[in-house]
């Protein structure tokens, strides 16, 4: 037998998380994990590597949350259509989309743990969700999607600059955009319509607040 890192992802991440209602989607259920640390530093024990960047698919970051929550109060904007979510992590948004009636769903995320967290998730809510780790940046955007989802993606000043950019070019292939976010350091200031406003519970030790004032908003 082959020895390798994590042999068995999908095992690792029911071990390391528990099913749990985001709380502000309480319609849906994920694999999430109650603290960074352990996981983060038990991820970089069994891959053997230090310095990984934080498990974020096992967590419904405040922007995830707000703009899922959108989503299943206004069907409107995906029913029926061709949907990319763009970053996935846990897949919150994705399977919102399709709970909210979207006709496809393409996740994509290149953490290599999230092909297996966003197909447990997308299971647990007995939802059909196709998922890519390839990175969707390196191209133009698909002209096939009718509506692009991007949820806390502006953590990063240049994976910012970059989404935001290939965001934009999404919009002027006439693609809908709508972005979660919760005033994330490179969150742009323009060039955006205000959709929602909502108090999204979190924890101090995610975000060292326990409610994060989160918008949704569409590229205008
Ligand atoms: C803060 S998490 C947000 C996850 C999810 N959208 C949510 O709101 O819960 C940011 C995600 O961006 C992903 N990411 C970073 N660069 C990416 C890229 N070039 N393509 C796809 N995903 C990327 C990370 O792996 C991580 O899962």
């Amino acid at each position: 037998m082959t020895a390798g890192p994590i042999l068995d992802r999908r095992a690792f991440i029911l071990a390391n998380t528990r099913l749990q209602a985001p709380p502000h989607t309480p319609e849906l259920r994920l694999w999430l994990a109650d603290e960074v640390t352990p996981i983060w530093r038990l991820t970089e024990e069994e891959l053997g590597e230090m310095g990984l960047p934080p498990p974020f698919w096992a967590f419904a970051w405040a922007g995830g949350q707000a703009l899922a929550r959108y989503l299943l109060d206004h069907p409107h904007e995906v029913v029926g259509k061709r949907v990319v979510d763009f970053a996935t992590g846990s897949g919150i948004v994705a399977i919102a989309a399709l709970r909210a009636g979207a006709a496809e769903v393409l996740a994509s995320d290149i953490d290599a743990f999230c092909a297996d967290a966003v197909a447990l998730n997308a299971e647990a809510n007995a939802a059909s969700v196709d998922f890519t780790d390839a990175n969707l940046l390196e191209a133009p955007p698909p002209p096939a999607a009718d509506v692009i989802l991007a949820a806390d993606i502006c953590y990063e000043k240049p994976l910012a600059e970059q989404v935001m950019a290939w965001l934009r070019a999404a919009r002027d292939a006439g693609a809908r955009v709508l972005i979660g976010d919760p005033g994330r350091s490179y969150f742009p200031k323009s060039g955006l319509t205000p959709l929602a406003e909502y108090r999204v519970p979190t924890t101090r030790d995610l975000e060292d607040a326990e409610i994060k004032r989160t918008g949704v908003w569409a590229l205008a």
